[in-house]
């Protein structure tokens, strides 16, 4: 059977990916592999456009991505897994999108403006990233994708992508790029272990695909609960509490849970009896994920041969589509 809906996403390789990855988005990912054609590109080159003075830390997490994708059950029989800096059609779609694209449109983007502001770089702004919205256009128009299942913060870059193959296709007169469809994911984004912030790496309050049971534990032991709620006695508050949030995304048995909440809200159950039960919960979640991660993490061979696979595959298509765009600009003299 031919699947009809070709879903493209990717992951900047930065660092390890975390529980607020798999809630987000690589769930959705093993779950939408068996019903559509899915390519998931490690985006080490739109990586490299903050992170350029860092071309080891890019380079390292090309693997450690890799063995993430692979622990939670991402299949290469099903899913094509590509390193988007051996995809040369990338680039060179890139430069022609650049035409299309006016500099007022780019600096309207959110999205970079935002992270533009976070990485204080307003005053030595670095064209590459300025413009890396047609990278990611080009990305997704080179797989002819459909849908493209993303955070919010990545809608400006779908507008974007689908403002550049309207006006493709206009302008040279052809139905070849296609529209996709951003899926925008339901499941609220996971809190961090600290209850503030959602889970990021780099406010070091990450639950890791690649951490043990012990470290899980220790973890959970410091999680965010009900700051007032000083002695078992005392009436607990549910809302806000990250412990119970977690148990609600991830406990299999939901009556247990609301029993754990009325008898927390009542007071006489302490936090300790409830971290218990999520340190049970999240291990037999994620232990799975730990034993195959390491399983791939010491056959390195075995992972760079199932990325160059995929990426050879990957290779061929995005080529085929430059041929198609070079033809409809008449880039076909020779
Ligand atoms: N911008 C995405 C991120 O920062 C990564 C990415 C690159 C991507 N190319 C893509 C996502 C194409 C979806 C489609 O996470």
């Amino acid at each position: 059977m031919q699947k009809k809906e070709v879903i493209l996403t990717g992951d900047r390789p930065t660092g390890r990916l975390h529980l607020g990855h798999y809630v987000g988005s690589l769930a959705n990912r093993v779950m939408l592999q068996d019903t559509c054609q899915q390519f998931v590109l490690i985006a080490d080159v739109q990586a490299l456009t903050d992170n350029f003075e860092n071309p080891q830390k890019v380079h390292d997490n090309v693997f450690e991505v890799m063995c993430d994708y692979l622990a939670v059950g991402i299949d290469p029989a099903k899913t094509t897994v590509f390193l988007q800096s051996y995809i040369s059609a990338i680039p060179e779609l890139t430069l022609y999108y650049m035409n299309l694209v006016t500099v007022a449109r780019l600096a309207r983007n959110p999205t970079v403006k935002a992270e533009i502001q976070q990485k204080g770089m307003e005053e030595s702004l670095p064209v590459g990233f300025f413009a890396y919205p047609i990278n990611q256009a080009a990305d997704i128009t080179a797989f002819k994708a459909t849908l493209v299942p993303v955070g919010n913060d990545q809608l400006p870059m779908i507008e974007q992508t689908n403002e550049i193959v309207r006006s493709f296709n206009r302008i040279y007169k052809t139905d070849i790029l296609v529209e996709a469809k951003a899926v925008i994911s339901k499941t609220p984004r996971l809190s961090g272990l600290d209850g503030q912030n959602k889970m990021s790496k780099s406010l070091d309050n990450a639950l890791f695909l690649s951490d043990s049971a012990d470290i899980i534990a220790k973890k959970v032991k410091t999680m965010f609960t009900d700051p007032e709620h000083l002695r078992v006695d005392d009436p607990g508050k549910i809302e806000g509490n990250t412990v119970f949030e977690y148990l609600d995304a991830f406990a299999l048995d939901a009556q247990k849970v609301q029993e754990l909440k009325d008898h927390y809200q009542k007071g006489g159950l302490g936090d300790m009896v409830v971290k218990k039960y999520l340190q049970e919960v999240l291990i037999e979640k994620m232990k799975p994920f730990y034993e195959r991660r390491k399983m791939y993490y010491q056959d390195k061979q075995q992972v760079f041969d199932i990325l160059k696979a995929g990426t050879e595959k990957a290779a061929e298509v995005a080529h085929a589509t430059l041929q198609e765009v070079k033809n409809a600009m008449h880039l076909n003299l020779l």
